[in-house]
């Protein structure tokens, strides 16, 4: 019997890590980022983790069909296969990293606000110089990576006025009641007013005059509503993350030193404990109108594992929640609302009156 050459056995190995690398690794990375974006954490720790695997078997293809070449050349022997694991070595170093980029976008969070989704992924503008969304402060004590997370809030909150708006629009094509569509264009004022105060904060503490670019994905297609899609969104976006905004925003109004902050937390605390209300009402309203869609939307949500948290919900001196803060907050809130989502489903499955 035969046994396979190294140049064959390198060949072999270099095609097989060139399809995990390219295809394999970066899928399942992609799709832990997209599955796990109610945790974003989580989302960010493993979609990473395969990221950066298949980055890492890419290279490891790309050598070893190097090395297939060169004994394929001191055999004489053709090396064709080889070149195609390279090839397919680079083309995974593009998948895997793209994968990665994507994880870390869907870890986004931590802002005090409805995040705005295209395909399931959270969708930021970038800063650009820009007054717009400023108004007049005094100065602020504070260090550039504090005023960069000031920011970085201010164009998660700039987001979601494109989701309150987009749902506006949702909820008149779903046939929503008039006091729902107003209460949602109300909330997207209130995310107005989050992200000017938020830039504003910012400024105050480096004097760089930065507000939103241009939010080119703010417009789009707009299909028709799914709305199993949207009940669940409506319940992690709205119900659970906002909720868990507020809590870390009341925590932070609490704990901030400097008066202007606290203020403007206090500001926030208020108004996204109401929005999460209102996306509960928007939920009841809906199961209302298609009840068998929201109770497999519920049942969905509540037969998942409820993520294990150690931390606490607490923010710092300067109004910055500590490590493990948002995880807690989001637990806590995802804990709150299974009550209320069990008796809803509970409801939904009694036989209707005639
Ligand atoms: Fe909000
Ligand atoms: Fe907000």
């Amino acid at each position: 019997m035969n046994l396979p050459s190294p140049t064959v056995k390198r060949t072999r190995l270099a095609l097989l890590l060139g399809f995990l690398g390219l295809l394999v690794l970066p899928l399942i990375s992609f799709s832990a980022a997209i599955k796990l974006q109610s945790t974003p954490s989580q989302a960010t720790a493993v979609g990473l983790g395969f990221g950066l695997a298949g980055l890492l078997t890419s290279l490891a293809a790309m050598v070893l069909g190097a090395m297939a070449i060169a004994s394929a050349r001191r055999e004489s022997a053709p090396f064709g296969l080889a070149i195609v694991g390279i090839v397919m070595g680079l083309l995974g170093l593009g998948s895997s990293a793209f994968s990665s980029f994507v994880s870390l976008i869907a870890g986004l969070g931590g802002g005090h606000g409805r995040p705005f989704r295209r395909e399931g992924l959270a969708q930021i503008a970038g800063t650009a110089r820009n007054d717009g969304w400023l108004t007049p402060r005094e100065a602020l004590a504070g260090d550039d990576t504090l005023a960069d997370a000031w920011r970085r809030d201010a164009q998660l909150e700039h987001a979601s006025v494109a989701a309150f708006s987009r749902l506006s629009l949702e909820l008149l094509a779903m046939g929503a009641p008039a006091a729902l569509v107003s209460a949602t264009h109300r909330a997207a004022l209130d995310e107005v007013d989050h992200a000017t105060r938020l830039f504003s904060l910012a400024h105050a503490i480096d004097g760089r005059a930065l507000g939103p670019q241009p939010f080119a994905a703010a417009v789009g297609p707009l299909g028709p509503v799914d709305w199993a899609r949207w009940a669940r969104d409506c319940i992690i976006d709205g119900c659970i993350d906002e909720a868990a905004s507020a809590m870390i925003a009341e925590a932070a109004a609490r704990s901030a030193e400097a008066p202007a902050v606290r203020d403007t937390l206090a500001v926030l605390a208020r108004d996204e404990a109401r929005h999460a209300a209102l996306s509960w009402s928007l939920v009841e309203w809906a199961a209302g109108a298609r009840p068998e869609v929201v109770r497999e939307a519920l049942e969905a949500m509540l037969a998942e594992a409820e993520p294990a948290v150690s931390g606490a919900v607490r923010c710092d001196a300067d109004g910055r929640a500590v490590e493990g803060a948002w995880a807690a907050a989001r637990a806590e809130a995802r804990a709150a609302l299974r009550p209320s989502m069990v008796a809803l489903c509970e409801g939904l499955r009694l036989p209707r009156a005639a």
